[in-house]
């Protein structure tokens, strides 16, 4: 987003017109931004065969996995429904694999059905697709590299308390059922955490990994997750990509070397292809000065965007009808929801008068995707920027929408 003329845009379009246009609250995408990001993560790993796996969960919206598919990205999805989102989308099966955790083993004998690989992260349930599957299909392989690592304790997925992956120490135990079944072991994976702002951490899990996989002769690809750090506010901490990218590409050559093949090294970011593309759009319903405390509600809460009520996360906050900052007030920023929903505590904005558009920035990964309809409210409409164009991807919710599937009984 950038200022001209005195006015809030986002690439070419006034982000007060988009309000006008289309009403708040109102997700919006800049399409370019994930075209970049894909772009810069290719680049810093350059003359490495890198496939990107997007992590759909993020942003699920087809037009985005269609915009993501027509950049040569894959999918990475975690249910069968995301699975047939992608499939609709345009991706083939076999440009997906599924990761999921948990799962009853219906859900995986789908996921083959549709020629989708899928990331096995228990070991009965590894014995099961030996069972029924081995020597024909090839699986990858969840591992736990007992690492802890990301943004806070609530999106850790690779220490030793988590629930996920099969627990790096357990090696004995997995080469048993392989060897059992004949199992085609084509790739190991391991999801460190999101948000992580220690890329040593990435890197010592990404070691741990190579060092497992000497005892995989079948093996395509090593899998290492997403979670790389975008910045949220200025000056905070985001991946170097480049300095990254380099560095891993290292381990990942001399790794290769000595496995005597060359893999193909997979990533599935999420944030980092599209929190930074997301704004929500909010109008000001109402400003109200209490002693000591100015609040400004919003029309939307954490229906919408739960992640700052969620994880504590900070989200940056711009007054788009008042760009001009002569003005500035501290405002505790909250939503309608009646819960204590806020999105932001003592932050200072240009002067809010009712009626003003504020915008939250990094909003498009883990925005829209994790809304609801708390509050009998309704989820806000999507809007892709692409091309110059400002196109609507998915309409407003109408009190039918939440309708639809009720039953209203005979008393
Ligand atoms: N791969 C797997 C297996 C994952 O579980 C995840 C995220 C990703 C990739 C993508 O991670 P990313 O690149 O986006 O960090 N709702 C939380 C984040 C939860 C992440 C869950 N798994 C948030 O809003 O911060």
């Amino acid at each position: 987003m950038h200022i001209h003329e005195g006015s809030y845009y986002i690439r070419n379009q006034k982000v007060t017109d988009l309000a006008e246009a289309f009403g708040t609250p109102l997700y919006v995408y800049d399409g370019e931004k994930i075209i970049e990001q894909v772009k810069r993560l290719h680049e810093a790993f350059k003359g490495i065969d890198l496939k990107i796996k997007y992590a759909c969960k993020a942003l699920t919206s087809l037009s985005i996995l269609k915009l993501m598919h027509s950049q040569g990205v894959e999918l990475d999805v975690v249910s069968p429904q995301e699975l047939q989102i992608g499939l609709m989308a345009g991706f083939g099966g076999s440009q997906i694999n599924f990761t999921p955790s948990g799962v009853d083993f219906s859900e995986i004998e789908y996921a083959v059905s549709q020629g989708a690989f899928v990331n096995l992260d228990n070991l009965d349930v590894l014995e099961k697709f030996g069972r029924l599957y081995g020597g024909t299909q090839p699986c990858m392989i969840r591992i736990k590299p007992n690492v802890a690592a990301g943004g806070n304790a609530k999106i850790m997925t690779a220490h030793e308390g988590s629930k996920f992956g099969i627990d790096i120490r357990q090696k004995d135990e997995i080469l048993a059922i392989v060897q059992r079944y004949n199992l085609k072991v084509v790739g190991l994976h391991q999801h460190t955490g999101s948000d992580i702002k220690d890329a040593s951490a990435f890197i010592e899990a990404a070691s741990r990994i190579f060092e497992f996989a000497y005892d995989f002769p079948d093996l395509q690809c090593i899998d290492l997750g997403g979670g790389f750090k975008v910045a949220y506010k200025e000056g905070d901490y985001s991946t170097d990509m480049e300095a990254f990218g380099a560095e891993l590409s290292g381990f990942f050559r001399e790794f290769c070397a000595k496995y005597g093949r060359e893999l193909q090294l997979w990533f599935e970011p999420g944030k980092y292809l599209v929190s930074e593309c997301g704004y929500l759009l909010v109008t000001a319903n109402v400003v109200k000065q209490a002693p000591g405390r100015r609040f400004v509600g919003v029309n939307s809460g954490l229906n919408h965007l739960i992640r700052p009520m969620m994880y504590d996360a900070y989200h940056h906050i711009l007054n788009a009808s008042n760009p001009d900052d002569a003005e500035k007030e501290v405002y505790d920023v909250v939503g309608y929801i009646c819960e204590t929903d806020n999105f932001a505590l003592g932050r200072e904005l240009n002067k809010v008068s009712a009626g003003d558009i504020l915008v939250l920035l990094n909003a498009g990964a883990y925005g829209f995707s994790m809304s609801s309809n708390y509050n009998s409210r309704l989820r806000p409409a999507e809007v892709l920027i692409l091309n110059g164009e400002a196109r609507l991807i998915r309409e407003r919710e109408t009190l039918s929408d939440i309708l639809r599937n009720q039953i209203l009984i005979e008393l």
